[in-house]
């Protein structure tokens, strides 16, 4: 055969199968057929020699060409099945080089945490001591203790969980706390005077949520037992804690209330830093805003964990955490704190 007429029809189905292939895989196939060493075109090479001298140089230079071009062919197809691969990548969205690196999340504290610390670092420099306690607690802690016995009404100013664990009696006597004053019995127990200690915590309350009700909420105890302490003592301590939370000039007011755990018992409240007492919405119209129940250890309590009330004496209170930022930022919905919505708590 002509070896012109062989390279131009080796030319065309070289071409036309390298332009038909679609993945880089199947390139190395084509290589072997058309470039490796048993390939028509090594044959051609081979053949060159056996030529008679006038032919060898034509055929010669066309079998290089032909060399060259497929040669050529190859690299141009490689080159292009690879930037398809990439824009093929890129299109799934896998490999943009030219993004910029997402950067990493910054943790931080959570709302409640920085207020708990925040308070607990104030009782501190008081001279408390920072103690914690179990949520799951006993009904003798939670209410008998506390001079709250069964079926007395005042239970009805907590609404409770009750864990389903029924004792040999048939009673019901464990629960999810609903206020941190179990562990003013638990360290009165342990510890023998003088006491002051702070307990933040987890407190639960079984009732319907909405934007000022949330079934788990935070609490912070506290509890100071020593020989002489009077009211006088409770109101020093309280109002101190409200100036160093609140600014200097904030004025504090105990009102009556009852605890039956606490005797006297009160309500203490702070005049309304956003009106300074001359009423707005933040304190219902009052210029007043509550923060927290306290009073006198009652007797019987102290009795109950072996302190002679004849001796001893001592005051406690109880705060809610959550409130202390809802005044401070005007959050609308206590359920925003523990619905884990990041859009909400990277404010904070
Ligand atoms: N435990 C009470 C409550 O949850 C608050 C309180 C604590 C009142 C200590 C007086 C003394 O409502």
């Amino acid at each position: 055969m002509d070896i012109a007429k062989e390279i131009e029809e080796l030319t065309n189905q070289a071409l036309q199968e390298i332009a038909a292939l679609g993945e880089l895989k199947a390139l190395e196939g084509w290589r072997v057929l058309y470039l490796g060493k048993k390939s028509q075109l090594t044959g051609l090479l081979r053949g060159l020699a056996q030529l008679p001298v006038e032919e060898r140089r034509a055929a010669g230079a066309l079998t290089n060409e032909l060399k060259r071009l497929l040669e050529s062919s190859l690299e141009e197809k490689r080159a292009a099945l690879q930037s398809a691969q990439v824009a093929a990548l890129q299109e799934q969205g896998r490999l943009d080089v030219t993004l910029p690196g997402r950067p990493l999340l910054q943790g931080r504290l959570h709302l409640t945490t920085q207020v708990v610390r925040q308070i607990c670092d104030i009782f501190k420099s008081l001279g408390f001591q920072v103690v914690e306690g179990p949520e799951v607690e006993w009904d003798y802690y939670n209410f008998e203790a506390l001079n709250i016995p069964k079926d007395h009404p005042a239970r009805d100013m907590w609404d409770t969980f009750w864990v389903d664990y029924t004792n040999e009696q048939g009673q019901r006597p464990m629960l999810l706390r609903t206020h941190t004053s179990p562990m003013q019995i638990r360290v009165m127990e342990k510890t023998s005077p003088p006491v002051r200690v702070v307990v933040p915590g987890k407190v639960y309350r079984y009732e319907a949520t909405d934007a000022t009700h949330e079934s788990m909420f935070y609490q912070i105890e506290g509890l100071a037992v020593d020989k002489g302490i009077t009211f006088a003592d409770l109101k020093g301590c309280l109002f101190e804690f409200a100036r160093r939370l609140y600014g200097p000039d904030r004025k504090a007011r105990f009102r009556c209330d009852y605890f039956p755990f606490v005797e006297p018992g009160v309500e203490m409240a702070i005049d309304c830093f956003a009106c300074t007492g001359a009423g707005c919405r933040l304190c219902s119209n009052t210029g007043w805003i509550e923060i927290l129940g306290a009073g006198m250890v009652h007797p019987d309590v102290l009795r109950r964990v072996n302190y002679d009330p004849e001796v001893y004496t001592g005051f406690a209170f109880g705060l809610g955490v959550e409130r202390i930022p809802i005044l401070r930022y005007g959050i609308e919905d206590i359920r925003l704190f523990y619905s884990n919505d990041l859009r909400f708590l990277k404010q904070f």
